[in-house]
């Protein structure tokens, strides 16, 4: 269907996010789509004639327009679900148990692999619709319960396959090293030969990853196996991030600090150096509050030392079968300023400047001519109303690079 390329967005309360601190804000806004993108925002006593030309008039009733919002962490696709093992950790048994008996991330790894694409297509789907009407335009998924060359190349197909049914822009990390699978019981260096030597120059060769990822853990893979993932990651040209310090010390912060990386994500255990070293290295620290939520952590990341350093903090659901069955980045914006005391101007910049930083994007996050119309309005008049709501879907509309998704 054509649509008129010009489109003028008129008496929005515009949040801008441009400015470094502060929303932005303009009351009285307007702004105007050509094509793809914004071609002028500002107030609208001030909109130069000869550039509205034809365009279409939209009036958004002194609603808050923003930048769609973008959620950096997702395992979006999966088989099955883990509301049994929900039910054993309030019974008492902690996540690092059930891992280690054989469920945990291998339970999903098991329902993915015997699922088919469509039945894993059509679930994340289906889950796909809570974003959308949570103002969501860019989301990243994750690869991670396949484990084996076929399956991974095989979600991120999936992911793929999404973005173009969905209208939302997904950006694909490859995270192999997620797990370590059944058949390489106690040889976890052979299987991270296997994931640097075949599955991610497959990915790279098919186009299927944006990034990659790996869970650096205590129960997943040592510092040491991280390094030479991305090493192989740096080879081919693949920005990496990291599942880092959700449960422990064990220093991924600073190494994706060193390898220049996009970000590491979870950090609760990070030391203050470390996330010093992340900031120095231009990377963004990924809170995800609705994990720490699940599994009842208690060892709270340190705020006060990334602000003090100045590292960007993004939010994000870090949706997942296993610790974070949590559906709307709005919720995790408000967890992120309940549990973790960020204000919800913080939370903010998190799912847009900041989330666009984590996902290595510069076309995207805030309201200035020559980015991506990937716009928000909302049923609300003040910006804190996003992390404020919890449970209503207070957005009025969407637009995904112009094009009206709601
Ligand atoms: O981000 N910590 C590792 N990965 C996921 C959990 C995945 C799962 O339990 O299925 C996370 O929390
Ligand atoms: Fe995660």
């Amino acid at each position: 269907m054509s649509r008129p390329t010009r489109r003028l967005l008129d008496h929005a309360r515009v949040v801008t996010m441009t400015p470094a601190t502060g929303y932005g804000l303009i009351d009285e806004g307007a702004l105007l789509i050509g094509g793809d993108n914004i071609e002028w925002v500002g107030h609208r006593a001030e909109l130069p004639m000869d550039i509205i030309g034809e365009a279409e008039r939209i009036d958004c009733g002194g609603r808050l327009l923003t930048p769609a919002l973008i959620d950096c962490h997702t395992h979006l696709i999966y088989g099955g679900d883990r509301a049994n093992e929900f039910e054993w950790r309030l019974q008492g048994r902690s996540y690092a148990e059930i891992a280690q008996s054989g469920g945990g991330i291998l339970s999903s790894v098991r329902a993915t692999r015997t699922a088919s694409d469509e039945v894993l297509l059509a679930s994340a789907q289906r889950r796909l619709q809570q974003w959308l009407t949570d103002g969501v335009g860019t989301l990243e998924i994750k690869s991670g319960y396949g484990l084996s060359l076929e399956h991974e190349l095989r979600m991120l197909r999936i992911a793929r396959r999404l973005a173009a049914s969905s209208g939302l822009q997904v950006r694909t990390t490859l995270l192999a090293a997620h797990a370590l699978p059944p058949e390489y019981a106690g040889r976890a260096d052979e299987y991270i030969e296997l994931v640097c030597r075949e599955i991610l120059p497959a990915a790279v060769a098919e186009g299927l990853a944006d990034a990659v990822d790996v869970f650096c853990e205590g129960i997943g893979f040592s510092l040491a196996q991280t390094r030479r993932v991305f090493e192989a990651a740096n080879v081919l040209g693949l920005p990496v991030k990291l599942h880092a310090e959700q449960l422990s010390d064990l220093r991924g912060t600073r190494l994706v600090a060193e390898f220049g990386g996009l970000s590491a994500d979870h950090i609760e255990y990070s030391r203050a150096e470390d996330l010093a070293a992340l900031a120095e290295a231009a990377g963004v620290g990924v809170l995800l509050p609705a994990a720490f939520l699940c599994l009842r952590e208690t060892h709270m990341p340190d705020i006060a030392a990334m602000r003090a350093c100045g590292l960007p903090m993004a939010v994000a659901t870090d949706h997942n079968p296993g610790t974070s069955p949590c559906l709307s980045l709005r919720y995790a914006m408000n967890l992120a300023c309940t549990l973790f005391r960020l204000t919800p101007e913080e939370a903010l910049r998190g799912v847009t400047v900041h989330a666009a930083k984590a996902l290595g994007l510069a076309d995207r996050g805030q309201l200035r001519p020559g980015l991506r119309a990937d716009l928000a309005l909302w049923d609300a008049q003040h910006p804190a109303e996003l992390s404020y709501w919890m449970g209503a879907t207070p957005v009025h509309a969407l637009w995904v690079g112009g094009e009206a998704l709601r």
